[in-house]
């Protein structure tokens, strides 16, 4: 098995760039059987999901292949028009080819979709929505079967503001007979950079970044070649990280104001921080106070730093309450920081927190990616050397993590199975 092996203590410092962010990229790669012609996508880190993504769309026919820094997509000749169990329980984004595949054909069958076990992760308000623009589901053995004469623009209220929901609907929506509606939709800056996307193909979209967006249907999307944002996630983990261990950090390619909710904890005397386009500098000055923080859709604190937050207020001084608001089940990392010595008590959807002076290495098990993110967070302070195991989560989301954490100083190291 794998592992990561970090012994903390060391302060990090210096300067990294964030990659492309995963969850702009996988609905974009979903969104290249919408055109005939090639769909590049920059700066495409070569991480686990990006590869789950590409084995989908080449089962179904597509030609996937790594170029330079872009995975470049040529979706022209379909053969298929479904995914199975072994691809779609890879990863939960195997639901964006709901959307993308029956805008442009007349059925799909997907196995139920996988991904990090967090929670439920229903997917009714997806379906739901489809079923308005004209879709004919059946939910049978594990799948869903997808028919439909046409895609018929509606008008949709989201009963939540689903991230994937809002993405799914919106690419469904690109070539419908008239227009769609969506309301109460989800705000993610990664939506807003995935509608940027689908406008550079041709597609006719507006209010992007409010709770309501527009698509009037066009007849035909072209190729396009796109850099999507940088990732706030992987950034806000690096700057937690840095922070952590009493360094400073410049992290460049994120745009301050998609993390907004994080800087904001340290806009207090705590930390120095500068911020230019798409650079943040942030330094620590004082120590750390807990912290209350509460989980919700953007421009909430992110559920996705979550974990990240929780193993940097285990340092912090005083007591720090988390509130996950998004999902059921996103505190199993909790029992894995107890090992290190951490004073974290679940009470349902919220963590209390004790800040301890220290935490102490152990051999830990990741079970989902940003969880897994956290235990190494909690390993680069903990004396002693932590063992992190379960490195298939964490490749799902962050690319080159040895690499970029001992470019800050940190002693890491990933131990590969023989
Ligand atoms: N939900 C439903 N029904 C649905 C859809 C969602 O009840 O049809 C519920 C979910 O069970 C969950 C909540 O609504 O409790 C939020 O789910 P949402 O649909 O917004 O999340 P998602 O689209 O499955 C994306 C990200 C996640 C991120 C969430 C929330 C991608 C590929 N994934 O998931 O990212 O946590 O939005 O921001 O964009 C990650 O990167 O580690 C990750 C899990």
């Amino acid at each position: 098995m794998d592992f990561f092996s970090i012994t903390g203590g060391r302060r990090l410092s210096g300067k990294i760039r964030a990659e492309s962010a995963k969850n702009a990229i996988l609905p974009m790669m979903a969104c290249a059987v919408l055109t005939k012609e090639k769909v590049i996508i920059r700066n495409c880190p070569y991480i686990k999901d990006v590869l789950s993504m590409k084995e989908i769309l080449e089962y179904m026919g597509a030609k996937v292949f790594f170029s330079g820094d872009g995975v470049i997509i040529d979706a022209s000749d379909l053969k298929r028009f479904e995914v199975p169990s072994f691809l779609s329980k890879k990863l939960r984004s195997s639901i964006y080819m709901l959307g993308s595949v029956l805008a442009v054909n007349d059925k799909l069958k997907i196995s139920f979709p996988g991904g990090c076990d967090i929670g439920a992760r229903a997917f009714d308000i997806h379906l739901d929505g489809l079923k308005k623009l004209g879709v004919d589901v059946i939910e049978e053995e594990g799948c869903i079967l997808c028919r439909r004469e046409k895609i018929k623009g509606s008008e949709i209220t989201l009963k939540y503001p689903s991230v994937g929901a809002t993405e799914n609907l919106i690419i469904c929506s690109t070539l419908c007979e008239g227009s769609t509606v969506i309301k109460n939709c989800a705000k993610e800056p990664e939506i807003t950079d995935l509608i940027r996307f689908l406008k550079k193909m041709g597609a006719k979209i507006y209010g992007e970044g409010t709770g309501v967006i527009r698509i009037e249907g066009v007849k035909k999307l072209n190729g396009v070649e796109y850099t999507p944002i940088g990732d706030r996630i992987e950034a806000g983990t690096y700057i937690l990280a840095s922070l952590i261990s009493g360094g400073e950090i410049e992290i460049s390619n994120v745009l301050p104001q998609n993390i907004c909710s994080l800087l904001n904890y340290f806009c207090n005397n705590t930390c120095k921080i500068r911020i230019s386009n798409d650079i943040i500098y942030i330094k620590k000055e004082e120590s750390f106070s807990g912290l209350y923080v509460s989980t919700g859709p953007y421009p909430d604190f992110p559920t996705d730093l979550q974990p990240v937050i929780t193993a940097f207020c285990t340092v912090a001084d005083g007591k720090s309450v988390i509130r996950e608001n998004v999902f059921e089940n996103r505190f199993l990392y909790a029992y894995e920081l107890k090992k290190m010595g951490a004073n974290i008590k679940i009470d349902n959807n919220v963590a209390y927190v004790s800040g301890e002076k220290k935490l102490y290495g152990a051999n830990l098990y990741a079970k989902d990616l940003r969880g897994g993110a956290a235990l190494i967070v909690a390993s680069l302070t903990a004396e002693g050397e932590s063992k992190i195991f379960g490195t298939e989560y964490i490749d799902r989301g962050y690319y080159n993590l040895t690499e970029k954490l001992s470019l800050l100083g940190a002693d890491v190291k990933r131990n590969y199975e023989n």
